[in-house]
């Protein structure tokens, strides 16, 4: 096979991605008649959206009184001020009309008696600027993700959205004046090679979480649009705050939703005692999620944690009752009966911190362009690409995202993308011609992994890469503890270039695969750990015990990773918002 052998496709608008974003997107375009491809790399419906629980903010105020304001406030506080205040601004007040659109595509949210939506409490959620908590986070039962992610795609085969699913992308393609113009894909089952030509390419793959040996998130999350960017020469943004769950399964990762302590469940330690009292006696044991996950830690170092080990805390439920439990969070119930033989309405749940969210990522403006920094111009839009959702940058979570702002995020930014899309395709009605050494470079990627000669394996590599990344770039960081992280990172990085697959087995693609998604993740790792170790205070997810405060004279900027010399840069945090006044730096404490 030679490059001019290989079969190419054109469409409108190419998406690399099945979540809810990218269908969300797909939808939004099919349905103005532009030709949309979406590739995916698993079937559209097992994309990682399907895992999420708790549920989608918008201040609905259907349970207490709530107004998008609040839910902005909240979304700045909640980011420790890192958060651009124009785009939080244009994603809460999307947010009720978003969730509206959702109805209307058939999700079938849980609901209140009177018909209404139900929304529960969730953590970082206040009324009033700061006040009572609210109870802003709509859910369908604690399976929200999946009801969600249903719909879309039910809805994008009504719309006649052409799917590539079992398609791996290789890399983008674009011509010398950097223009995106596609992606080189390839089907995973027959390992058949294709070139997607599309006049606008939207990258929706999602987070990295698997950079972490325990973490909520599936097999498939290895940052592959995030390592994508970078080779196409774009620095991934904000890539040291990453978040770990206060909440997962102890030992094992899975997720207990949020969901579980917004209906009344409560954090204990070894004493019996409600440990969040301690730490944030407002908002207890619904502070935003970057406290709560210190507040676990501290107890377990401080000798607090329960078990034989001390190394977890309880998660108490039983006082909800069953037909709480089996109402409001079916799905965590399940879950723990099948993994830990425990049912939370008898007995409480070992939780331990968990690796959730890559709250740094592809940098985009609130079309969902992606932007880079020009010379003395602070950003300009890559002609024809643009990132939505958990792979982007927009930013809206800043240093730490709230529980339920995820969903929100993906839904409104796919969408807002889409609409650019839309009218970026009015202007520009030809494909451009390829640039025929973009197309080499891919296939070079790919076929670099023919060779199953001798070498060390992939699995052993991607296992201690996940150690590497537990011990050195976890809940609380010092700086030789990064250093140390940097080292080993960029050690494994050059291991890996040595690397080989196994063998010419069936499993060859999916090995393949599993050799590309792993280039991916080295180069999301060394961006994690080389931001990490360069910012010397602590915000949001972002802890160093060696630089315990805030530093907003230093510090108020956005971090820029490139992969070329791992170099970082910096930008301005965009605190201006559309049409409200700012929301100026304060303590943050709930
Ligand atoms: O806890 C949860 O249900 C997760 C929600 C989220 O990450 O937004």
């Amino acid at each position: 096979m030679t490059i001019s052998n290989i079969q190419r496709r054109r469409f409108d608008s190419l998406i690399i991605g099945a979540g809810g974003g990218g269908l969300r997107a797909a939808l939004q375009l099919a349905e103005a008649d532009a030709s949309v491809a979406v590739v995916s790399k698993v079937f559209p419906t097992r994309s990682h959206t399907v895992a999420a629980q708790g549920g989608m903010n918008a201040a609905l105020a259907n349970v207490l009184p709530d107004n998008w304001h609040w839910h902005m406030f909240d979304t700045v506080k909640g980011s420790d001020y890192l958060g651009d205040q124009d785009a939080i601004e244009y994603m809460c007040r999307a947010a009720p009309k978003v969730v509206y659109e959702l109805e209307h595509f058939g999700v079938p949210f849980s609901r209140l008696d009177n018909g209404r939506i139900y929304q529960r409490p969730f953590g970082g959620q206040s009324q009033n600027f700061g006040g009572e908590q609210a109870a802003r986070t709509c859910a369908a039962a604690d399976r929200t993700g999946h009801a969600i992610l249903h719909s879309l795609y039910q809805q994008n085969i009504r719309a006649k959205t052409h799917f590539f699913d079992e398609y791996f992308a290789v890399d983008l393609l674009k011509d010398e004046e950097g223009n995106i113009l596609g992606a080189f894909v390839f089907d995973i089952h027959t390992g058949e090679e294709l070139i997607i030509e599309a006049k606008t390419t939207l990258l929706a793959t999602g987070g990295a979480g698997q950079l972490y040996r325990t973490t909520t998130n599936a097999l498939i999350n290895t940052g592959d649009g995030m390592g994508m960017a970078l080779r196409a020469g774009i620095p991934l943004q904000d890539m040291e705050f990453f978040q770990f769950h206060p909440t997962g399964i102890a030992g094992r990762g899975m997720l207990i939703t949020e969901g579980a302590r917004g209906e009344g469940g409560y954090l204990v330690n070894a004493e019996g005692e409600r440990l969040m009292e301690r730490y944030a006696p407002n908002a207890k044991d619904l502070a935003s999620r970057d406290v709560v996950s210190r507040a676990i830690e501290t107890e377990i170092r401080e000798g607090r944690g329960c078990g034989p080990n001390k190394d977890y805390v309880m998660l108490k439920l039983d006082h909800l009752g069953v037909d709480v439990i089996q109402k409001r969070l079916p799905g965590i119930r399940q879950t723990c009966i099948t993994f830990l033989g425990i049912d939370p309405a008898e007995q409480p749940v070992p939780v331990y911190p968990t690796a959730h969210y890559t709250m740094g990522g592809i940098p985009t403006n609130r079309q969902g362009q992606v932007v880079v920094p020009v010379k003395d111009t602070p950003e300009e839009a890559v002609n024809g690409l643009y990132a939505a959702g958990e792979c982007a940058c927009v930013s809206v979570h800043g240093a730490n995202r709230l529980g339920g702002n995820s969903l929100l995020d993906i839904l409104v930014f796919g969408r807002a993308a889409a609409n650019h899309i839309i009218d970026y395709l009015k202007e520009n009605h030809y494909h451009r011609p390829m640039n025929e050494e973009s197309i080499e470079k891919a296939y070079q990627r790919l076929h670099r992994w023919d060779d199953t000669g001798e070498g060390e394996s992939v699995e052993q590599i991607r296992s201690e890469l996940k150690l590497v990344m537990e011990k050195n770039c976890g809940v609380f960081r010092t700086q030789e503890v990064l250093d140390q992280g940097v080292k080993e990172v960029t050690a494994l990085h050059e291991r890996l270039t040595k690397a080989r697959i196994s063998d010419h087995s069936a499993m060859f693609n999916t090995a393949r695969v599993e050799a590309l998604e792993l280039e991916n993740l080295m180069d999301v790792a060394l961006a994690t750990v080389f931001s990490a170790c360069a910012r010397t205070e602590s915000r949001g997810a972002h802890s160093r015990v060696d630089y315990p405060e805030r530093d907003d004279m230093n510090w108020m900027k956005h971090s820029l990773y490139s992969l070329l010399e791992r170099k970082l840069d910096y930008k301005p945090v965009r605190t201006k918002p559309v049409t409200v006044a700012t929301f100026p730096p304060k303590a943050r404490v709930y």
